[in-house]
């Protein structure tokens, strides 16, 4: 089966997005009967392209390897207006046959803008839904603000809307409980889901400065340039809002939970704490009450036997509790942007087994 991409967004993982499609079209293609090309992209300040004879990730990469927009002029200021409307109404027209069979897929990797509630990405789900594409994002804003709203749309129109980069850089939770667990309840979960605060946590218990772990973040390009974003822990309540509204059918926003980041966190109190045999991590967590689900994220002090006491530098978990299998605990140990790129490539690919068909495909508690 043939299916044609659209890109909005094209930094870091999307460009590792489209290198990964080129690394595996082989597998694809003889395992899975799926090929997949990108005809079209936008972004913010590179521009944008369309082709519905395919964009070839070497053009697009090497175009903005060298500053370029996407479509290859130099003019930055030239493209400003070509936005998701322009890339679908492209599509519409040049692409009508992939819209139809449910063969076209947006693929949305803009930033998470917390204090936007999570738009423009909510509106670039929205819009490609409604146009009759298959949404995949990495960005965790449409499920953290209104995954509810895009899932009944994603059911009312036939197609998907998936996110597995979005926690945990694709490492599989949402699928896991959609396609391994039915007929069983998340009643709550602990984890730590980010991985810039781990790590600089875990830097001040070995002696090292606040300051020097997170400009070491900054400069791996793990952390974002404004650090308010992961230190403040507005990336963890966005994960933690995310995974409340769909394991656990909650109606959460990164607002609604309770955060306190690590800003006032000292490495006497990290050391201290390892001295006492504990340790100091950034936890978020959920649990029912009232019949509600509530989220913190918050610095908690944890037995050194605990599991995410043990996890070091840019390590990340989630412990599930559950109503018939007790707890489950996923580790991740190696993250990056081949792996977010990945949860990108694995929703695609299950979006091929929605196509050609217009029939409603989201379960209940299912992205
Ligand atoms: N990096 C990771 O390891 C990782 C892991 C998991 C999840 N994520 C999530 O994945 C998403 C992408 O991350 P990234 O590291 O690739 O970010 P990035 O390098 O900052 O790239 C963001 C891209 O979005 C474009 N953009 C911004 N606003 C736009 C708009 N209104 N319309 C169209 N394009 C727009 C930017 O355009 P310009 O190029 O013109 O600026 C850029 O191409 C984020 O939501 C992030 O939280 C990232």
């Amino acid at each position: 089966m043939h299916f044609d991409l659209l890109l909005v967004g094209f930094g870091s993982v999307a460009r590792r997005f489209v290198r990964l499609l080129e690394e595996r079209a082989d597998v694809l293609r003889d395992r899975y009967d799926l090929q997949a090309q990108v005809i079209g992209a936008c972004t913010a300040r590179h521009g944008a392209a369309f082709d519905p004879k395919g964009l070839p990730a070497a053009l697009l990469l090497d175009r903005h390897s060298r500053g370029l927009n996407l479509n290859g002029s130099a003019d930055a200021t030239a493209d400003r207006d070509l936005t998701v409307t322009w890339l679908l109404a492209h599509a519409k027209h040049a692409a009508a046959a992939a819209l139809d069979d449910g063969r076209l897929v947006l693929v949305e990797t803009t930033p998470l803008d917390v204090h936007h509630g999570g738009r423009p990405a909510i509106d670039h789900v929205r819009a490609g839904l409604e146009a009759g594409a298959h949404v995949v994002t990495a960005n965790k804003g449409p499920v953290a603000f209104a995954y509810h709203d895009l899932a009944a749309l994603a059911q009312k129109v036939g197609r998907r809307f998936l996110f597995e980069g979005a926690v945990m850089d694709g490492i599989p939770i949402f699928n896991l409980v959609r396609e391994t667990l039915p007929g069983c309840e998340i009643v709550g979960f602990r984890g730590v889901v980010n991985a810039t605060t781990n790590y600089i946590l875990t830097a001040m218990e070995r002696g090292q400065l606040y300051e020097v772990a997170l400009a070491e973040m900054q400069h791996a390009r793990i952390a974002e340039a404004d650090p308010s974003h992961d230190v403040d822990g507005w990336d963890a309540a966005a994960k933690t809002a995310a995974l409340i509204n769909v394991l656990m059918d909650g109606d959460a926003t990164p607002l609604t939970i309770a955060r306190e980041g690590i800003r006032g966190i000292t490495s006497e109190q990290m050391r201290g704490a390892v001295a006492r045999g504990r340790r100091i991590r950034l936890v978020a967590s959920a649990r029912r009450d009232d019949d509600q689900a509530v989220g913190c994220v918050r610095p908690e002090e944890l037995d050194e036997a605990d599991p995410l006491a043990q996890l070091v530098e840019m390590q990340n978990a989630i412990i599930l509790e559950t109503d018939l299998l007790g707890r489950l605990g996923i580790l991740q140990l190696d993250g990056g942007l081949t792996q977010t790129a990945y949860g990108l490539l694995s929703d695609v690919m299950r979006c091929q087994t929605s196509s050609s068909s217009r029939a409603p495909v989201e379960g209940p508690a299912s992205g």
